[in-house]
């Protein structure tokens, strides 16, 4: 079995602004205590959000438990600052016999300067792959989209 999500509705300057009408799976705001060294937000605090945000939507597809099996991509375009709003979206790429791919955007609206909204930008793309599990942690089969849980 295989399914394609339709494409995201982006608006219209090649998907560098968040999806229109849409709303995220997770909206998280990073602290000083999760930068590096260099002062920047560290790219495992990133990655940490977006497999959850990834697992939320797989979960929904697999109507119950997964696990991540595999990071297939994840690339950081830009960098994320203490006190961005940080918006994640996500849809299913590719549904298999017990694996979900989910691809992600991560977008950062920069902070208020003196009032004015903040700009937002794409910061990191990714593509992760999800397997559905039992209760005795074996892989077990992706339902049909009519009888998962419609998220
Ligand atoms: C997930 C797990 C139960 C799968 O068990 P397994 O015996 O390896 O399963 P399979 O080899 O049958 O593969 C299961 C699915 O994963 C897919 N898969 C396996 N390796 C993959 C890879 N490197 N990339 C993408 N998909 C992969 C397979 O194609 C299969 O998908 P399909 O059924 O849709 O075709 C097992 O690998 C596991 O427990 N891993 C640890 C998970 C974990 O702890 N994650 C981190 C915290 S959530």
């Amino acid at each position: 079995m295989s399914e394609r999500a339709t494409p995201t509705p982006e608006s219209g300057d090649g998907g560098s602004r968040p999806p229109g009408g849409r709303e995220p799976v997770i909206r998280i705001i990073p602290m000083p205590q999760d930068t590096n060294p260099g002062g920047d937000i560290f790219g495992g605090w990133i990655m940490s959000h977006v497999d959850l945000a990834g697992s939320i939507i797989a979960a929904r597809r697999a109507n119950g438990r997964v696990v991540t099996i595999a990071v297939n991509s994840f690339t950081f375009r830009k960098p994320v600052f203490v006190g961005d709003l940080v918006s994640i979206y996500g849809d299913v790429l590719r549904v298999g016999n017990t694996s979900v791919t989910v691809a992600l955007q991560v977008f950062a609206e920069r902070r208020w300067p003196s009032g004015a909204p903040g700009r937002c930008v794409k910061v990191t793309e990714a593509d992760l792959t999800y397997v559905a599990i039992d209760d005795k942690r074996r892989p077990r089969s992706i339902p049909s989209i009519a009888t998962a849980a419609d998220g």
